[in-house]
């Protein structure tokens, strides 16, 4: 994917040029920008990302995307990057926009407030209209101001959903299943594909290419939970569902890039490690052990979750433990992760440690108008306006790309 992005000329930063990063040219500069850019609020405890040598990664599973950089002066010092990619998802009741998903913007702190954040946002939106766009979103740390603000008041996005996600460590013991009552069914990429379009037909956010989704190399794999009574019934190939079953899929972030958990205080972590040492020693007492999240460490990410029937809730949860022992099994994995719409069902089932789930995160959006729309006034602006009318689905699909 190329684009050509001229020289800026306006006044705001005549020496900063926005442009394609390129790899050859680019990778050192770009670590080592993103190094120095931790997302967080100062003084608190902080996630930080390595992206493992691939600092195209967070896109690169998207077929449409792009990652651009902007480089300053006459030594063309890399000062910012942002990346972002265009797909077709869901607005709700099975009618799919063309959206685009702006992520990863980081300015370097020598640079900050010159308007080159917003630059560089400006000059993707540019290149996400011309892959035919229709909106744009990014999500961010409610508590992130400068982020929230330079969407939100310099380039028109406004404040549209606060899915909540839930954080379960991933410990020394296995979680309980519940086999004598639940059976786990492997469903093969081509049959969740089925079940999936069906079951999330009318929510937001449900990606097009959902089949890209399944069958990448990333996807550990679809599960479903049903209770054993149903089992001898049910034909998967007949696509009818069973009475009550749990579906989710797991997605190993782990190989994309890895977090490690920075600036807390000596004392929580010497109780963490306190907890480690406490459960070597004493087994038995099953204590839930903090992990060590202070060494790099990798993500199971649960998505597609869906719940039907009496004993949804249930098999959701034995669903959840089976994916927590996915992860204990693998030994670079510290934590599962979901994340879901407020409303939706699952939110209350998904087991989580609530002190490192982030209740609200926030989703920005932004509808591009095209000249004809701009002449408009907003009362004759469409009635089906995704932006302006309410949420018809409690449910939003959120792509394991995306986290
Ligand atoms: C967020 C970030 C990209 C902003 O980059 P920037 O180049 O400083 O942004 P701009 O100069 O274009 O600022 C545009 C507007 O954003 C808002 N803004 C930027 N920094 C802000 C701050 N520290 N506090 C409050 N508002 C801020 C202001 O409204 C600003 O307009 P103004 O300067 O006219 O008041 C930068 O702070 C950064 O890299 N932060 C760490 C990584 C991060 O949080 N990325 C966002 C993840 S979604």
């Amino acid at each position: 994917m190329v684009l050509k992005i001229a020289a800026d000329d306006d006044n705001v930063n005549q020496v900063v040029v926005v442009r394609e990063y390129d790899e050859e040219r680019d990778k050192l500069a770009v670590e080592e920008l993103e190094s120095r850019c931790e997302v967080g609020q100062k003084g608190k405890p902080s996630l930080v990302a390595d992206l493992m040598g691939d600092p195209i990664c967070r896109v690169r599973h998207f077929s449409t995307h792009i990652m651009l950089v902007a480089e300053c002066g006459e030594e063309k010092e890399i000062v910012g990057l942002v990346r972002g990619c265009v797909k077709d998802v869901t607005r709700g009741n099975s009618v799919y926009v063309k959206m685009a998903y702006i992520l990863g913007l980081r300015v370097s702190p020598t640079h900050r407030r010159l308007g080159i954040g917003t630059k560089l946002v400006q000059k993707l939106e540019q290149w996400c209209k011309l892959m035919g766009a229709e909106y744009a979103y990014m999500a961010t740390d409610c508590t992130n101001e400068p982020s929230i603000n330079l969407f939100t008041k310099k380039c028109d996005y406004i404040k549209f959903r606060t899915p909540t996600m839930l954080v379960q460590p991933v410990h020394a013991h296995y979680k309980p299943i519940g086999w004598k009552r639940t059976a786990i069914v492997r469903v093969p990429p081509q049959l969740a594909e089925v079940m999936y379009r069906r079951v999330f037909a009318s929510s937001e956010f449900f990606p097009k290419d959902i089949d890209a989704i399944l069958g990448s190399k990333l996807n550990l794999g679809t599960f479903m939970a049903i209770p054993k009574m149903y089992l001898p019934k049910w034909d998967p190939r007949e696509s009818l569902f069973p009475p009550s079953f749990a579906i989710m899929s797991v997605w190993n972030t782990k190989e994309v890039f890895k977090l490690q958990v920075k600036g807390v205080s000596m004392l929580t972590y010497a109780c963490c490690v306190g907890s480690r040492v406490v459960d070597a020693w004493l087994p038995w007492l099953r204590l839930p052990s903090f992990p060590d999240v202070f060494r790099k460490f990798g993500v199971y990410f649960m998505y597609g979750l869906h719940m039907e029937g009496k004993h949804g809730s249930y098999l959701m949860k034995c669903l959840c433990n089976f994916a927590h022992n996915m992860g204990r099994d693998d030994e670079g994995c510290g934590a599962v992760v979901a994340e879901v719409g407020q409303r939706d069902p699952v939110r209350e089932v998904v087991p989580h440690w609530r002190k490192f789930s982030v209740a609200e995160d926030l989703w920005c959006i932004k509808k591009f108008r095209d000249a004809k729309q701009l002449g408009e006034s907003s009362e004759t602006s469409e009635p089906s306006d995704w932006i302006r009318s309410r949420s018809s689905s409690s449910v939003i699909f959120v792509d394991p790309r995306d986290f």
